[in-house]
């Protein structure tokens, strides 16, 4: 299905909801709703009460009350690779596909009563701002997050199916888009791929003309590597600026456009996709050790019982800060969109930046329509 007849499968399922009495849509989608930070921000975005989905699990007022790990703050930021949040679960050894609705913010960055990511769960994360977005992408020892450890997770973005976001009603902001003055925006298209202990978050410029294109989310089955081509490494901590991406699901065959149709799961796994994602130049890359990165979060330590089989995983590169060293040029240029070396497991691979049939056979069967 081409995102232009979703469109339309979405639209007509709303007017069939209207008729029926909203039992699954709210008045106004979630991605329709704007609230300035902090002071506009309610209590839950999402005040919806009776539909099928239930009431937003969290809140969105977040403060020095609700911060720590039993926060259920639903309000995200993603500024710098030392300051973003990821969605994942508020109970240990949950799978993003039973979650998807109720994920909490998990930050980098004390103050703003979030959960934080626990030290040494990053493993590998890159930042990169281009003209039209920011992107964080890298490797997590999921676990640490309450991430089952195997699940090959699934897309988190302000849409799904029912409009009401996964999770519902939750926020996203940034400063990055309104420099130098530093406001904060509230981010209105994005989208975060979870799982396979692997991440992706793009954050689109509500400025920009093609904010919903660079973060479609309707491609949830086919993961980083085609969502968020890049060439993030395990071990490597670095902040970019990129050009732009192709949108999402668009490739060119003879000088035409084309746009992927997903199929459905009721198809059975994806074995193959008819093009390889364009990995993007970058530039002026800065790289850092992770202890220089994460200082604020560096005795905050993951729950006992969610982390067992992986508490010992740790980051390279965790001696005498290198933060500020800047590579002398880009690096980046997109050779294909595989991450190199650095003992990347299979799904971490697979989800980041791996692209052909062992990606698309062992991974994409188990995302989900989110
Ligand atoms: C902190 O946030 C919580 C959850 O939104 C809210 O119930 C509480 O009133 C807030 N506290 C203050 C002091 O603002
Ligand atoms: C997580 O849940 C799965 C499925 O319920 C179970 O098999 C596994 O032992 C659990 N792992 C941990 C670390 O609790």
């Amino acid at each position: 299905m081409s995102p232009v007849t979703l469109s339309s499968a979405v639209v007509a399922a709303l007017i069939v909801s209207g008729v029926v009495g909203q039992s699954t849509y709210p008045a106004t989608p979630l991605a329709s709703k704007r609230f300035s930070y902090p002071t506009g921000v309610p209590y839950k975005a999402d005040s919806d009460v009776g539909l099928i989905r239930g009431e937003q699990a969290g809140y969105n007022q977040c403060n020095s009350t609700t911060e720590g790990q039993t926060s259920l703050c639903q309000t995200g930021f993603i500024n710098s690779i030392d300051d973003f949040c990821l969605w994942a679960p508020s109970k240990i050894n949950s799978t993003i596909a039973d979650t998807e609705g109720e994920e909490v913010a998990w930050c980098t960055k004390p103050g703003r009563g979030t959960r934080l990511i626990p030290a040494n769960a990053l493993q590998g994360v890159q930042f990169m701002k281009t003209p039209d977005y920011i992107q964080v992408v890298g490797f997590i020892d999921q676990a640490m997050i309450n991430i089952q450890t195997g699940d090959s997770g699934g897309e988190l973005d302000p849409h799904g199916a029912d409009l009401r976001g996964n999770p519902m009603g939750g926020l996203l902001y940034t400063q990055q888009f309104n420099t130098p003055s530093g406001q904060w925006t509230q981010v209105i298209e994005w989208h975060n791929f979870m799982g396979g202990e692997a991440f992706c978050f793009k954050a689109c410029d509500p400025a920009g003309a093609h904010a919903a294109d660079y973060c479609q989310h309707v491609f949830d089955r086919i993961g980083c590597a085609y969502n968020a081509p890049n060439n993030a490494q395990k071990g490597v901590f670095e902040s970019c600026l990129g050009d732009n991406q192709d949108f999402p699901g668009v490739y060119t065959v003879n000088g035409q456009a084309v746009t992927y149709s997903q199929p459905p799961e009721s198809l059975g796994p994806i074995m193959s996709l008819p093009y390889q994602p364009r990995v993007p130049p970058s530039s002026s890359c800065t790289q850092f050790t992770s202890a220089s990165l994460y200082t604020a979060i560096a005795s905050v330590q993951a729950s006992a019982t969610g982390t067992s089989s992986s508490a010992s995983a740790s980051v390279t590169g965790s001696g005498t800060s290198s933060r500020g060293n800047t590579k002398p040029s880009g690096s980046q240029s997109g050779a294909g969109a595989q991450t190199t070396g650095n003992g990347n497991g299979a799904s971490a691979g697979a989800v980041i930046g791996m692209t052909g049939v062992s990606f698309a056979g062992i991974v994409l069967s188990a995302l989900l329509f989110s």
